[in-house]
């Protein structure tokens, strides 16, 4: 296997079994023949709207969830094998959307120490460890304070602080910011670019904020558990009837500038942010 691939999904399929009100199973199909490689230091947002497998996904990279045909590998590892779970784990970290279901200790870096400590660590280098993840993430000096008492964003960062302690090579984050205010959002999105920009750490962004996709290296788009978008985001968020079609937005900026093109003034809308999208009706206005 390419050794720059941290994650291969090869041909996976999934369905779920559960049992409904008149005891019959019932079968749902997720992912169909899923196929997708991640490169090490990759920063790759995943996109797609409820119930089109994301999550599933997501479990799949760090064993929480195995396919019933096809194969994942971690850094080569296959995830069925049920005997390499530690070394995936050390690997791949999950980071969950909401905050307060992540927090286990009632000290902040007791919590960060957890993951560390079930993996092994010796007592020592945990401590160093704790304290520059905490350091990382800007949360060095609630060190001592109780997790509840933090604000969401502050929770989810000691959440990822938790994970960096682990110096896991990958991080998997299933919709942080989703239950965070604006400003939690941003705190976790200057964490994420940080641990991509330098940490190095490969990170897989699941969310429905489009302004957070534009940030990452590359985007996936899922659609019914099949990949229908894959690329740059300047080039996945060009095909804005496609996104629109399958039920998403496209970033702020390049609705705009697209409304703008539909009602007949030729904008640019292959714009992904306020500062494109004011440099191209500033185009437009010097053409006319
Ligand atoms: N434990 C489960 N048992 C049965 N069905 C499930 C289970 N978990 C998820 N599903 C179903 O599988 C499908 C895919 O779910 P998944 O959670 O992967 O989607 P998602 O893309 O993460 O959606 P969302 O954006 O809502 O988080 C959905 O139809 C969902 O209802
Ligand atoms: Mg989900």
């Amino acid at each position: 296997m390419n050794k720059d691939i941290l994650i291969k999904f090869n041909n996976v399929t999934f369905a779920y079994t559960s049992v409904d009100e008149e005891e019959e199973n019932v079968t749902t199909p997720v992912l169909t023949d899923f196929s997708l490689e991640i490169p090490k230091g990759q920063f790759i947002a995943i996109l797609g709207h409820n119930g089109s497998g994301k999550s599933t996904a997501a479990k799949m990279m760090n064993a929480l969830l195995v396919p019933q045909s096809g194969s994942v590998e971690v850094d080569g590892i296959p995830t069925d094998d049920e005997s390499r779970i530690i070394d995936i784990r050390r690997k791949v970290g999950m980071v969950f959307q909401n905050p307060d279901n992540q927090l286990v200790a009632t000290i902040v870096e007791d919590d960060v120490a957890f993951g560390p400590e079930n993996l092994g660590v010796p007592p020592e280098e945990i401590r160093k460890r704790v304290d520059n993840a905490l350091k990382a993430v800007g949360m060095y000096e609630f060190k001592d304070r109780e997790p509840h008492k933090l604000s969401g964003g502050q929770k989810q960062r000691v959440a990822i602080a938790g994970i960096i302690a682990m110096q896991t090579d990958c991080i998997v984050m299933d919709e942080p910011t989703a239950m965070l205010d604006p400003r939690g959002r941003k705190e976790v999105m200057d964490t994420i670019k940080m641990l991509c920009d330098e940490l190095g750490i490969t990170v897989v962004l699941i969310t429905h904020y489009m302004d957070e996709a534009v940030k990452a290296d590359r985007v996936v788009v899922m659609n019914d558990g099949k990949i229908c978008l894959d690329g740059e985001p300047r080039d996945v968020f060009s095909n804005v009837e496609l996104i629109k079609s399958l039920g998403l937005d496209v970033p702020q900026a390049t609705e705009l500038a697209y409304r703008l093109n539909k009602a007949g003034f030729s904008v640019n809308y292959n714009v992904l942010n306020e500062e494109e999208c004011a440099d191209a009706l500033f185009s437009f206005l010097e053409v006319k």
